[in-house]
């Protein structure tokens, strides 16, 4: 199938010096009256020549097939080749989409003997991923595989071995840690605008039925059109359920909960910003608040993990939050607190207040002074005024920081663009294995916590439960 991206590439692009200069008076911006405003011109319009052309094929076309393979159509020279689905309803829209000629079949392995195809991207249920991603490599194809990378800890290794050994690029879908946003914050914390890092607080909570996963179900789901025996190939045996086919992210059978679903994202854009290779403890818990629809994993759940001190980054506390009946409406945020100030992530945008303490220590006020004699305030009181100046005991002030990034941009297209960058010149992608891993096994980890109610130790450095 032939994409024409040229022209829509175009009109991005203008798209985005025209709206570079609005930025200064964006309702960001305006939040800090003496904020900087930062702009950033993507510089991505590239020449492809027909040698360059790179044929995908998409193993599992649900919610996230469509995103994945509309924004990978995107980068100039890649074309689509074939789509793998179980639920029949899916195949027929594809072929609805791209032409009754378009290859479709249900069976993935079918779909990776094909020579025509370079590379895939696996967007299927989390339990499928460890077992396409190898079977993909070993056929030699080039992966962009959706997060969690793996469904299981133990599946982690033998990914990254088969990813080594294969020569082929490997992808982990995580498109926040290509967001330009993202960036800049790592820029900043690494400039020690906050000071010392010392906690995250990281929230993503939601407030409808969509929102906790609760997708329409098509009225013919059933045994066959879901090809459930081949589904349940990767996990136990279990009878034809339509919501762990449609819903499986709330099942601990098929899917990970809100940590695969939603702390994954919070941990890799931490470790995308922080340099981290990830934590050393974790603890979870969590509780089934509002959605009382047969799930086994909670609705709303939150996690203590503790980095410790290297030579990237301070030791630093990370809270994780997911609130699926949340009264705010809903959010997004990474916050990275540190000694002198903090930055807020929320989605391609950054905002940076610093706050620095004053070089005197505290003295009078809400303070023990005024409850000794008068005489020895008075006495004390000398001592200070002696010792301080005036200056040394005002806080220093330094101005905030505002990052807006271009209306339009989009940082899933910028995650593709690296990975068919990475097929095509053999630079490093953004997103390897490892880094796919390290930000899974914490996650996975959360719920591991949550089950048994205990602290699970971890080597973020050799990459092992302890
Ligand atoms: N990066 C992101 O922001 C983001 C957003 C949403 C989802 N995701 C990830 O994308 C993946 C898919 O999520 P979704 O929301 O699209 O789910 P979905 O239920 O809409 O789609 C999953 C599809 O995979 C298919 N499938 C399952 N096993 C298969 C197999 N063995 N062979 C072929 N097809 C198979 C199913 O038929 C289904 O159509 C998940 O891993 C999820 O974590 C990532």
């Amino acid at each position: 199938m032939k994409n024409d991206n040229s022209n829509s590439r175009r009109k991005f692009l203008q798209q985005i010096g025209a709206t570079s200069l609005f930025a200064a008076a964006s309702p960001l911006s305006s939040l800090a009256a003496s904020a900087k405003a930062e702009e950033r011109i993507l510089t991505y319009n590239k020449k492809i020549s027909s040698n360059d052309k790179i044929r995908i094929g998409v193993i599992g076309y649900g919610v996230q097939g469509h995103f994945d393979l509309r924004t990978a159509l995107k980068v100039p020279g890649v074309e689509l080749a074939g789509i793998c689905d179980l639920y029949t309803g899916r195949l027929e829209n594809a072929k609805e989409q791209f032409g009754k000629e378009l290859y479709t079949t249900s069976n993935y392995k079918d779909l990776l003997d094909r020579k025509d195809i370079d590379a895939v991207l696996i967007c299927t249920t989390d339990v499928w991923h460890a077992r396409i991603t190898l079977d993909a490599l070993a056929k030699g194809k080039h992966v962009y595989c959706e997060k969690p990378m793996v469904f299981k800890i133990s599946e982690g290794h033998p990914v990254i071995e088969a990813a080594k050994k294969s020569g082929k690029v490997l992808q982990v879908g995580s498109q926040r840690v290509s967001s330009i946003g993202y960036h800049k914050a790592k820029e900043l914390l690494a400039a020690g605008e906050i000071g010392e890092l010392n906690m995250v607080n990281a929230v993503y909570d939601r407030q409808s039925s969509i929102g906790a996963w609760e997708y329409t179900i098509p009225k013919d789901a059933n045994a066959t059109t879901t090809n459930w025996d081949t589904f349940i190939e990767a996990t136990e045996k279990m009878n034809f359920d339509a919501k762990k086919f449609f819903w499986w992210r709330a099942f601990k059978e098929v899917g990970t909960g809100v940590a695969g679903d939603l702390f994954i994202h919070l941990l890799s854009g931490t470790h995308l910003i922080t340099n981290s290779k990830g934590p050393e403890n974790i603890y979870s818990t969590g509780q089934f608040s509002y959605w009382k629809d047969g799930r086994n994993l909670p609705d709303v759940m939150s996690g203590v993990l503790q980095y410790p001190k290297t030579k990237e980054h301070a030791a630093f506390l990370m809270t994780l939050q997911v609130n699926f009946i949340s009264g705010t409406g809903g959010q997004e945020v990474i916050r990275l607190i540190g000694s002198e100030g903090i930055i807020e992530v929320n989605g391609n945008n950054i905002t940076l207040k610093h706050s620095l303490m004053p070089e005197a220590p505290g003295f009078g006020g809400y303070d023990s002074l005024f409850t000794f004699s008068k005489s020895m305030q008075d006495e004390m009181q000398k001592d200070y005024d002696a010792k301080w100046t005036a200056d040394q005991r005002k806080r220093k002030t330094k101005e905030d920081i505002v990052f807006k990034a271009p209306v339009g941009y989009d940082d899933h297209l910028d995650h593709f663009t690296n990975f068919f960058d990475s097929i095509r010149t053999g630079s490093p992608v953004i997103e390897n294995a490892e880094f796919g891993f390290r930000a899974a096994a914490p996650a996975l980890s959360c719920n591991e916590s949550y089950l048994s109610k205990k602290i699970v130790n971890w080597d973020p450095i050799n990459m092992k439960l302890k």
